[in-house]
């Protein structure tokens, strides 16, 4: 069973044969109440109890996050929603797994250069990233599994806005963009995302934080958007960089959003997917490739 099924990764959950619920099955933003622990218990112990529930469902709104009357809502879904799922499963038995972010962490990279394990200490700089890591709290107490991932796209095929998309479209259209090229990270595919997380849900294994990604070289929001350029066919130099300063945003951004692999792909006994490998598959069925 997946919350978020109309979002960029629920879909692809659903898409595999998970039980999809929406915000008409159950208002994260009514966490909190006794309405919403009872809807959720019915979720989880009636004719659709699941073997596992994941919870993709989450305000991702990073700036409008930052908007104080947005805070109570930000607060309930991000938050409080995640800890009390997480509590009603395990009371029904049923596994939890919630999906949570980067955006925890906003240093530079900790020892230069290695990825942000689960033991590092978070720290997040905006309202998002401090509400995710309140849920991540809750959902560890109550026996959950929480994993972080990082720069989620579907692709043009997939209904709304990503980055990648966004950045074919513009080098269809004969826009040069400029692009911060001071935040690095990995990017992740959502049918990637959803392919291991299916995974995570068959295999037997202690809970706790597992980081999910697509693999591959670590690169910015610049170097992204120039493959995407190259692989569609166009010249990537008409990309050019910017700094974070140049670009600003009522969230402040975090630096560095690598996160370690290594825990996860010990476990599965798979890599997942370099992202360039998915980038090219994304894109695929809509441009001509380069
Ligand atoms: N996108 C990224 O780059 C990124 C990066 C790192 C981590 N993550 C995490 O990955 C997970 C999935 O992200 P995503 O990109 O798939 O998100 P998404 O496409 O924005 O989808 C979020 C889903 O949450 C649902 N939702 C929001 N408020 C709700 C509420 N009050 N009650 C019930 N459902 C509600 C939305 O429902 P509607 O369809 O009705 O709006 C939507 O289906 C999230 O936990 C996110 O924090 C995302």
């Amino acid at each position: 069973m997946v919350t978020g099924a109309h979002g960029q990764v629920g879909r692809c959950l659903v898409d595999r044969g998970a039980d999809g619920l929406t915000r008409d099955d159950l208002d994260l933003a009514t966490a909190g109440t006794a309405e919403f622990r009872a809807t959720a218990s019915a979720l989880l112990t009636g004719d659709r109890r699941p073997d596992v529930m994941v919870n993709t469902a989450a305000w991702t709104d990073v700036d409008g996050a930052e908007d104080p009357q947005n805070r109570r809502t930000v607060e309930a879904v991000n938050a409080v929603a995640p800890a009390e799922l997480a509590r009603v499963a395990a009371a029904a038995g049923v596994r939890f797994i919630h999906v949570s972010t980067d955006y925890v962490f906003s240093g530079p990279a900790p020892d230069g250069s290695r990825g942000w394990g689960a033991d590092d200490p978070v720290n997040p700089a905006n309202e998002y990233g401090r509400t995710k890591s309140e849920g991540d709290h809750g959902v560890l107490d109550a026996g959950g599994t929480v994993v972080r991932t990082s720069w989620v796209w579907s692709g043009p095929d997939a209904p709304g806005r990503d980055f990648v998309s966004v950045m074919a479209t513009l080098a269809e259209n004969g826009v040069d963009p400029r692009v911060v090229d001071d935040q690095v990270g990995r990017p992740t595919y959502a049918p990637d995302l959803a392919g291991e997380l299916w995974t995570l849900a068959r295999l037997d294994g202690p809970s706790g934080i597992l980081n999910i990604t697509n693999s591959g070289e670590p690169v910015s929001w610049y170097g992204l958007a120039r493959e995407v350029f190259r692989c569609t066919g166009h010249d990537p130099a008409r990309v050019s960089p910017c700094t974070t300063r140049d670009w600003p945003t009522p969230a402040a951004r975090p630096p560095w959003s690598v996160l370690d692999l290594g825990p996860w792909t010990a476990r599965s006994g798979q890599t997942p997917p370099d992202w360039r490998d998915s980038v090219r598959r994304g894109l695929g069925s809509r441009f001509r490739l380069g």
